[in-house]
């Protein structure tokens, strides 16, 4: 595995290559960084699954560089789902839509609905659009981390989680800190009316706003959700320190809150983040601090409020809860 730190057109078009041949291509995108494969090739996505040691059956999402390529995945898609393509592609945003006979069950966990998303990075568009230029169809990207982990937000991150688990000729493309640090917004957009599964950087506000509705919130009842979301086990963005979202810290832990918040006497600060944006851009690095530190606990204070906020209670509530 080679990790390319400059990403020229040259890098691109040789990661694109990779691709073509059905090795594995790690890159960033805005929220989180991906590990991709071909998304036609059954052996390449079976290699994705492998690295991740995910089981079998959980979906991946297709990405593509623009919405022009999106009835080549999903069919049947209802016009508020246009409207969100058109409102918040690219970006931080994925849709579950009908698929096409081109999403195959190895793709879409046998599932008839394919997650189709337009990622905003400059290294991720430029893959994915000379993937295409080069007769590919989407690259299929999980967070590339081991499965259960937290997600990569930096190359090295990536390198950390995958480095025994990818091959020779596979490549981590560095393009810096992932901006929103979150992964993105999951909208079921096969029903009359959308709702969020996965609460991201695309807010319940922002949709409401685009769209003119109340949108649902399906995430916290998982019981209720038929469709299948990784993010909805239990063990999912856990660091291997154990992490408190209430009780009082002792000597040694480590401590998470706003800028705002004074660290308890005696605790490691990993992160202080100044606004919700900043919490989620930074709070995945802050749990891989705790864990190169060796620190055992970390107590989270947990932001208030809506937009991003949500996104993060969603995780943090997944992590504490994962012990
Ligand atoms: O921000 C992101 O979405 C990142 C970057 C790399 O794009 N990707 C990501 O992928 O977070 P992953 O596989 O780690 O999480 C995607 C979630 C999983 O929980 C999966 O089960 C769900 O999306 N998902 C994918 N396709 C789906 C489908 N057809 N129906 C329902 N859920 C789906
Ligand atoms: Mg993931």
């Amino acid at each position: 595995m080679s990790i390319i730190s400059n990403c020229t057109a040259t890098a691109i078009k040789d990661a694109t290559a990779v691709l073509i041949k059905g090795d594995l291509v790690a890159f960033p995108t805005e929220t989180v960084y991906g590990l991709g494969a071909d998304a036609t090739n059954k052996d390449a996505i079976a290699r994705i699954y492998k690295a991740k040691g995910r089981p079998v059956g959980h979906p991946l999402i297709v990405h593509i560089s623009s919405i022009g390529n999106l009835d080549k995945w999903a069919r049947d898609i209802p016009d508020y789902a246009v409207n969100l393509a058109r409102t918040f592609w690219p970006g931080p945003m994925t849709l579950i839509l009908p698929r096409t006979d081109l999403a195959k069950d190895f793709i879409t966990g046998s599932q008839d609905n394919v997650g189709i998303r337009v990622p905003s990075h400059t290294v991720a568009l430029a893959l994915l659009k000379e993937f295409e230029d080069q007769g590919g169809l989407g690259v299929a990207a999980p967070s590339a981390n081991r499965f259960g982990a937290v997600s990569p937000t930096t190359a090295s991150a990536v390198d950390v989680e995958l480095a025994n688990f990818l091959s020779e000729n596979d490549q981590i493309l560095d393009g810096g800190s992932c901006l929103v640090g979150v992964e993105s917004t999951i909208i079921d957009c096969t029903q009359d009316q959308p709702s969020i599964l996965r609460p991201g950087a695309i807010t319940r506000e922002m949709i409401d706003n685009a769209l003119n509705i109340s949108i649902n919130l399906n995430t916290l009842k998982s019981e209720t959700v038929q469709i299948k979301t990784a993010g909805l086990l239990e063990s999912h963005y856990a660091p291997k320190a154990k992490v408190f979202l209430s009780g009082s810290t002792t000597i040694g832990d480590g401590f998470i809150a706003l800028n705002s918040v004074a660290t308890p006497a005696g605790a490691i600060r990993v992160a202080a983040p100044k606004t919700n944006e900043e919490y989620a851009q930074v709070l995945y690095e802050a749990f891989r601090l705790a864990d190169h530190k060796g620190l055992g606990r970390v107590f989270v204070i947990p932001p208030t409020g809506g937009g991003i906020a949500v996104a993060i209670n969603d995780r943090l509530s997944k992590s504490a809860f994962a012990k």
